[in-house]
């Protein structure tokens, strides 16, 4: 297997959307189908019992988007936690956000500890979640309630599968920074 850093991963995502011609919403797809492929393989026996997507701002949050309608699409009961304001999302991220807003998965925002800490109960009775928070864009140690969502997947009993690379974890390093 081929392993790249962070910058290189970058470089060959612009290169298969700009030079091959592949647009990034069609990767996104590949990405998130994949991921549930991998899930389905790994806990398909538990996914009925209650699946939660925890999304982060970025493209990562997007995949998980993805993810999210494949088990919805399998009648798994969904949950997604997007830990940002809705606003926020752009591009293909948005895209598949408001697919899953069409389909009426249920989504909770919680851009702050206070919104977040509401929903433990989620975090408590999900079998499976996925951890959509940062991939490759994570740019600085984490903080505040992302820190927080970490610790919550962390301490939860379910199986957890991330995107890429567990969130707070550094693509270069594999090294987690702990948050001051
Ligand atoms: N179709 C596609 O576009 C495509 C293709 C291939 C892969 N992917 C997936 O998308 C990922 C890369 O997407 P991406 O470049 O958008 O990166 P990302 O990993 O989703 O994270 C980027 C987002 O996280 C924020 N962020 C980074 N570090 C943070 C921190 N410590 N605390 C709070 N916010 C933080 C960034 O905000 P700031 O701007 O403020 O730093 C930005 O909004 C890959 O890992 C892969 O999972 C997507």
């Amino acid at each position: 297997m081929l392993l790249v850093d962070a910058k290189t991963m970058q470089e060959m995502d612009r290169h298969t959307i700009e030079a091959v011609g592949i647009p990034g919403i069609v990767l996104m797809e590949n990405a998130g189908r994949g991921c549930t492929d991998v899930l389905l393989k790994e806990f398909g026996s538990i996914v009925h019992d209650g699946c939660l997507v925890v999304a982060g701002p970025g493209n990562n949050g997007g995949d998980g988007f993805v993810i999210a309608r494949y088990l919805e699409q399998r009648q798994c009961k969904v949950n997604i936690i997007c830990l940002c304001n809705l606003e926020k999302f752009r591009g293909d991220a948005l895209a598949n956000l408001n697919i899953c807003q069409n389909l009426k998965i249920k989504i909770h925002e919680c851009p702050d500890e206070e919104t977040l800490n509401k929903r433990q109960a989620i975090f408590d009775s999900s079998a499976v979640i996925v951890d959509a928070i940062f991939g490759t864009g994570l740019s600085r140690e984490i903080r505040g309630h992302y820190a927080t969502a970490v610790s919550m997947i962390n301490s939860s009993s379910a199986k957890v599968l991330s995107v890429d690379i567990a969130s707070g974890l550094s693509s270069d390093t594999g090294i987690y920074s702990e948050p001051l």
